[in-house]
């Protein structure tokens, strides 16, 4: 990464715009790096993940890593190892959640889905393919000198990515286009399908930085509550969002007869319950100064988003 763009990952709340362009950049750079065809039979393999990794996406899990990571100081290439790890198994989530048997989407990231650019034994396999990256990456003595910090954060991406996060909860998912679910039970699947993957972000940050466990107490605060107010903001989207902007089909969740916040609170609550969460997730900062502006920056970002 140039210095201009570490300098436009600093922090303040006007910077996230320039804070989003640098880390969008900077994956982009490092997934070209990472993922060079080879020049053999596995070229439709590489060629599959860089379709779905490269240019695209929000990629605001990567820049929460940073966030995280910057608030105790932890060296930017090493934040940067983590953010793209914590990309890789986004992205893979992203291509199996698109799959026929799944929710059968053509679109993402305004791009043919993976499945529909090659073909679905492709698209398994370079899901299966960046999952599997993103703990080699993790494992490498270049994220952290400490193998005890290595082990923690590989333990931590895999809670957060099985059946107790992001798995479970696309199974919890897929079972609320026939299952009735209350509000306690979309909160549960929400909370593990996306609040699990964005609450190793700022745990990360917290691994990476040696902190103590008795100290993570506000950042996993602030994690439960993005969280759910994110994925508040995308059953919204999906239902008030248009296509372009979000490079994805809408109208999905409704069609699907799916229990979101939006079907059981309808549009006005949800809202109103996103904004509440937000407003928590930022008190959950009250301890930390300036240092948390991006972090801040970024809650807002997660609800008023268009995309
Ligand atoms: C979409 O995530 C899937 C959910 C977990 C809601 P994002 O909205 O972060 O998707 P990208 O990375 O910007 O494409
Ligand atoms: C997908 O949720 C969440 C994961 C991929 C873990 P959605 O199915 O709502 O995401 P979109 O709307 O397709 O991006
Ligand atoms: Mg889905
Ligand atoms: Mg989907
Ligand atoms: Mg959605």
């Amino acid at each position: 990464m140039s210095s201009a763009d570490k300098s436009d990952l600093s922090h303040g709340s006007q910077s996230l715009r320039p804070a989003l362009e640098a880390i969008g950049k900077a994956m982009d750079q490092r997934f070209d790096r990472l993922l060079q065809v080879p020049a053999d039979s596995r070229r439709p393999l590489f060629e599959a993940m860089r379709h779905a990794a490269i240019g695209g996406g929000k990629r605001m899990r990567p820049l929460l890593v940073v966030a995280a990571c910057d608030l105790f100081h932890v060296d930017r290439e090493r934040a940067l190892r983590v953010a793209i790890a914590i990309e890789c198994v986004h992205v893979y989530s992203l291509i199996h959640d698109d799959l026929p048997c799944m929710d059968d989407d053509d679109m993402r990231r305004g791009k043919p889905t993976v499945h529909k650019a090659f073909d679905e034994a492709t698209a398994v396999l370079a899901g299966d393919s960046l999952q599997v990256l993103a703990f080699e990456i993790l494992a490498d003595e270049a994220t952290h000198e400490d193998p005890f910090a290595r082990i923690e954060l590989v333990a931590e991406l895999a809670r957060a990515s099985g059946p107790a996060g992001m798995a479970g909860g696309q199974m919890m998912d897929l079972v609320a286009e026939h299952e009735i679910y209350d509000l306690g039970g979309v909160t549960r699947l929400q909370q593990l399908k996306t609040g699990a993957l964005i609450g190793f972000c700022l745990e990360a940050g917290a691994i990476m930085g040696r902190v103590p466990e008795a100290q993570r107490t506000p950042l996993r605060g602030y994690a439960r509550d993005l969280g759910l107010a994110f994925q508040i903001a995308d059953d919204l989207l999906d239902v008030e969002g248009s296509a372009d902007n979000t490079g994805k089909a809408v109208g999905k969740d409704a069609a699907a007869g799916k229990a979101t916040f939006v079907s059981l609170l309808g549009v006005e609550r949800a809202r109103t319950q996103a904004a509440m969460l937000i407003d928590q997730a930022i008190t959950h900062l009250g301890g930390y100064g300036d240092e948390a502006d991006l972090l801040r920056a970024i809650a807002r970002f997660a609800i008023e988003r268009d995309r």
